[in-house]
């Protein structure tokens, strides 16, 4: 199959969908793959390597849509992409189609397969593809708040990790997902005394068991959080409820149980953030403060660290390019059910339920796609 990957242009993107080792992964099984110039030059690939393992660097973008019969990228398309995209290419990337009404349309326009990063799924219900970028996020979740918690920050001007004689800072993770536990080890790592809450007993049991000693498992309630909030000098918002926006844990009034230069960083921003203050900010302009509490509220925190996001993201996605490649979308998805979750929008109809009711769509049998 021929493979195209390009050069990311949404504002502030620095990752790219593929390293030069998986360019010699599907270049071993006999594909060909184009690389737009400087694709990988913001994550820390040069083009060299890219042709050292059997890549072909392509000057423009207009070329690598052109030549090739699946995209993979890393953001939904922009814009300015819409019309690159062909009738029967097979796009690989994060869509979030239920998030963008013009992209929807456009994708269904164009008539190609869109297979989206978020929505492929394996049996157990976890994300594969989203998982590796709350991984990120939850482990810079501490380096930030460290970072924050510092005076000439408008912190606290508590060091995370205290000092012989003196007690380190403590930290409060509400939500012990994938993005907690990161957190909650990144913290405990640096010696800081943490709790993480959670509502779901069965997941605090999991985390008593495999956390250091510094890390306290407490369950999720009103009061809890009230108490908790006190006492942190850092908290991270790390809660999910799937297909809805995060509760608000943290009330504007409960800003104000908290001491001042206390830092939250509210990563579940994106789903509108659980401490209700927080909206969401940029990499340029990262934090904002309201009743003397300093919020960080990125909304996406990966971006800072392409380099690691750019490998975490790709360790997971290669195995399924390579599936798509060597099989071609069609036989691919029917033989992996995690694949075939992953399909949005085939050839003009829109095959996932969560995109057709978010804009109101008809909702297209997915078996009649295959043929
Ligand atoms: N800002 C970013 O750059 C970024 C990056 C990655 C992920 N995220 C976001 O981070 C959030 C967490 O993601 P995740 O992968 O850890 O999700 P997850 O599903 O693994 O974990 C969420 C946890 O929240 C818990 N929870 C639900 N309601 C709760 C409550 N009332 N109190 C305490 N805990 C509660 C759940 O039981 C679950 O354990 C999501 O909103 C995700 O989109 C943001």
């Amino acid at each position: 199959m021929i493979l195209g990957v390009p050069k990311e242009i949404k504002n502030n993107e620095n990752r790219v969908a593929m390293t030069p080792a998986g360019v010699m992964e599907l270049v071993k099984f006999g594909h060909t793959v184009y690389i737009q110039k400087d694709a990988g030059f913001n994550s820390g690939f040069a083009d060299a390597e890219f042709i050292a393992a059997g890549a072909t660097i392509l000057e423009t973008i207009e070329e690598v849509y052109n030549k090739a019969e699946m995209i993979v990228k890393v953001k939904e398309p922009i814009a300015s992409e819409y019309s690159l995209i062909k009738k029967d290419q097979l796009v690989f990337t994060y869509f979030h189609f239920a998030s963008s009404e013009p992209l929807t349309h456009a994708m269904i326009k164009s008539g190609a397969v869109c297979l989206a990063y978020e929505t492929v799924e394996k049996v157990d219900r976890s994300l594969p593809l989203l998982i590796p970028m709350s991984e990120v996020a939850g482990r810079m979740a501490i380096q930030e708040g460290a970072k924050y918690l510092e005076k000439p920050q408008k912190g606290k001007g508590v060091l995370l990790g205290g000092v012989p004689g003196v007690p380190s800072g403590k930290v409060l993770i509400l939500g012990g997902g994938i993005v907690g536990t990161q957190a909650a080890k990144m913290a405990a790592g640096l010696g800081a005394r943490v709790v993480i809450m959670d509502i779901s007993l069965n997941r605090l049991r999991q985390l008593s068991d495999i956390m250091p000693a510094n890390v306290t498992t407490i369950l999720s309630n009103e009061y809890n959080i009230k108490e908790a909030i006190k006492e942190a000098d850092l908290v991270v918002g790390a809660v999910l409820i799937p297909g809805a926006k995060a509760p608000h844990l943290i009330t504007k009034d409960m800003l104000k149980l908290m001491k001042p230069g206390t830092v939250v960083v509210d990563v579940a921003v994106d789903q509108g953030g659980c401490i209700e203050t927080c909206k969401p900010t940029t990499h340029e302009d990262p934090v904002f403060v309201i009743d003397e509490v300093v919020h960080y509220c990125v909304a996406n925190m990966p971006g800072a660290v392409p380099y690691t996001s750019t490998l975490a993201l790709t360790n997971a996605t290669l195995p399924y390019v390579l599936q798509l490649a060597n099989k071609g979308w069609q036989k691919a998805c029917i033989e992996n059910e995690e694949l075939k979750k992953g399909l949005n929008v085939v050839q003009g109809a829109v095959v996932y339920k969560g995109v057709a009711d978010a804009w109101n769509l008809t909702l297209s049998e997915l078996e009649d796609q295959f043929n």
